[in-house]
C-alpha cells in the first residue's frame, strides 16, 4: 500500500481555520482522501469522480469489494444531480431530517460510478449537519463518497484520534472537528422499495421515520420480515478485539449474570472490562468499568459507546462484558451495533 504523509488539519472557527479548510477540500477535489467529522462518526472522504480515490477507499479500510459507499452532498439540489427525480417520501423525509444522519437509498443516475454503489442499479445519498462536513461539502464542489473512517470491522471513529490510530500513514489529512455529537451511524433506509426498508438503525429513530410517513416501515433482517438487507451487513462490524459478551433481560438479572461472568473471567486470569449504565449497582473493583451513562438517556449512552469499546482495547482488555437496553428509539441502533460486535448473548433469567 501506498505510504503517504498524513495532515492533521485542525479548523477553528477563524480565518486561518475556514483557510484550512479550503486546503482540505482542495485535496478532497484533486482526489486525495481526506478524513472529517461527521455528526454521526468521522468520514473517510473522496470524489466520487476519481476512480483511484474510490479503489482507495477499499484498499485503506480492507473493505469487502461489494459494500457500496454512501454519497455525502451540500444540499438537496445537490442530491438530485446523483438520484434523479426522488420519491414523494424522500422529499417528506429530506424536508424533515436533512441535514442530519438519516440516508436513503435511491434510483442512481448513470454519472455515479459503479466503484461507488458497487454495480448496484441505486445510490445511498445523505446530507450531513456538521458545520465542518456542510463547509468542506460545499467548498469541494463535488459529490463525496465516505465510509466511517476506520479500518473495516473496528469499532467507528468519534474521535479525530481514533481516525489517526486507524489511517495515518494511509491517507492524505485528517480534519479535526472534536467528538462526534451522535457517536452512531446513520439510519439507512431503501425508498426503492414499497412500503421502504429499513437497512440499518442509526441516528433517525425508526419511530420519527415512520411518523413523518405515516406508514410501517419494513425492518430488515427482523425475524418478522426477510426482506435482504444492505450488502454490508453480513459483514463483521464495530467489534473490539476482545470478546464481547452482551447481556440482556428484566432488570437484576442482567447484574447476577454479569457478576457470574466476570467471577468467571477473572479467576482465569483475564483482564475483563465492564461496560454499562450509571444506574448498575454492582460493585467491580477488579474489571476496567466504562460507564456509558443513564440507561434513561439513549442519546448519551450512543455518543459514548465507541470511543469506550476502543478505550477497553487501548487499556489491554481481553474480555468485555456489556449490558444490554431495551430497544426503543435510540437503543435499537445501539443494541444492533453491540449484537454485531458480540460474540455472545446471553440471557438473564
Ligand atoms: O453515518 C454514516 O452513515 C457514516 C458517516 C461518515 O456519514 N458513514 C457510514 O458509512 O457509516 P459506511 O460505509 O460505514 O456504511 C454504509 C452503509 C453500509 O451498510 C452499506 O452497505 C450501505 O450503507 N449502503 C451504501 N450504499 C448502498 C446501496 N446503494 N444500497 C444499499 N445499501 C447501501
Ligand atoms: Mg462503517
Amino acid at each position: 500500500m501506498k505510504q503517504v504523509n498524513t495532515r492533521y488539519i485542525t479548523c477553528a472557527g477563524d480565518a486561518a481555520g475556514r483557510e484550512a479548510l479550503k486546503e482540505a477540500a482542495g485535496l478532497l477535489r484533486s482526489g486525495a482522501l481526506v478524513a472529517f467529522p461527521t455528526e454521526t462518526v468521522y468520514g473517510l472522504g473522496a470524489n466520487i469522480f476519481k476512480e483511484e480515490a474510490l479503489e482507495r477507499i477499499f484498499e485503506v479500510k480492507g473493505r469487502p469489494q461489494d459494500n457500496p459507499l454512501i454519497v455525502h452532498l451540500p444540499d438537496i439540489q445537490a442530491v438530485k444531480e446523483v438520484a434523479g427525480d426522488l420519491p414523494r417520501e424522500a422529499q417528506l423525509l429530506a424536508e424533515r431530517f436533512w441535514p442530519g444522519p438519516l440516508t436513503l437509498v435511491l434510483k442512481k443516475k448513470e454519472k455515479v460510478p459503479a466503484r461507488v454503489s458497487c454495480g448496484l442499479p441505486t445510490v445511498a445519498v445523505r446530507v450531513p449537519s456538521h458545520p465542518m462536513a456542510r463547509e468542506l461539502l460545499v467548498e469541494a464542489g463535488v459529490p463525496v463518497a465516505a465510509p466511517s473512517a476506520n479500518i473495516s470491522g473496528s469499532p467507528s471513529p468519534t474521535r479525530a484520534e481514533h481516525v489517526w490510530k486507524d489511517l495515518s500513514g494511509k491517507i492524505e489529512a485528517v480534519v479535526d472537528g472534536g467528538s462526534c455529537e451522535i457517536g452512531l451511524e446513520s439510519t439507512v433506509l431503501d425508498l426503492t422499495r414499497s412500503p421502504p426498508v429499513l437497512l440499518r438503525p442509526g441516528g433517525i429513530t425508526v419511530e420519527q421515520v415512520e411518523e413523518c410517513l405515516g406508514i410501517k416501515v419494513v425492518i430488515s433482517g427482523s425475524e418478522k420480515n426477510k426482506a435482504p438487507a444492505s450488502p454490508g451487513v453480513k459483514y463483521r462490524h464495530y467489534s473490539p478485539e476482545a470478546p464481547l459478551y452482551l447481556f440482556v433481560g428484566p432488570g437484576g438479572t442482567v447484574e447476577e449474570k454479569m457478576r457470574e461472568h466476570l467471577h468467571y473471567w477473572l479467576n482465569k486470569g483475564y483482564q475483563a472490562g465492564i461496560i454499562c449504565s450509571e444506574e448498575n449497582p454492582l460493585q467491580y473493583a477488579e474489571a476496567v468499568v466504562e460507564k456509558l451513562g443513564s440507561r434513561r438517556d439513549h442519546k448519551q449512552m450512543a455518543a459514548t459507546l465507541y470511543n469506550s469499546l476502543r478505550n477497553m482495547e487501548a487499556r489491554g482488555v481481553e474480555i468485555i462484558l456489556v449490558e444490554g437496553i431495551p430497544e426503543e428509539g435510540l437503543g435499537l441502533a445501539l443494541m444492533n451495533r453491540l449484537k454485531k460486535a458480540s460474540k455472545e448473548i446471553i440471557r438473564g433469567k
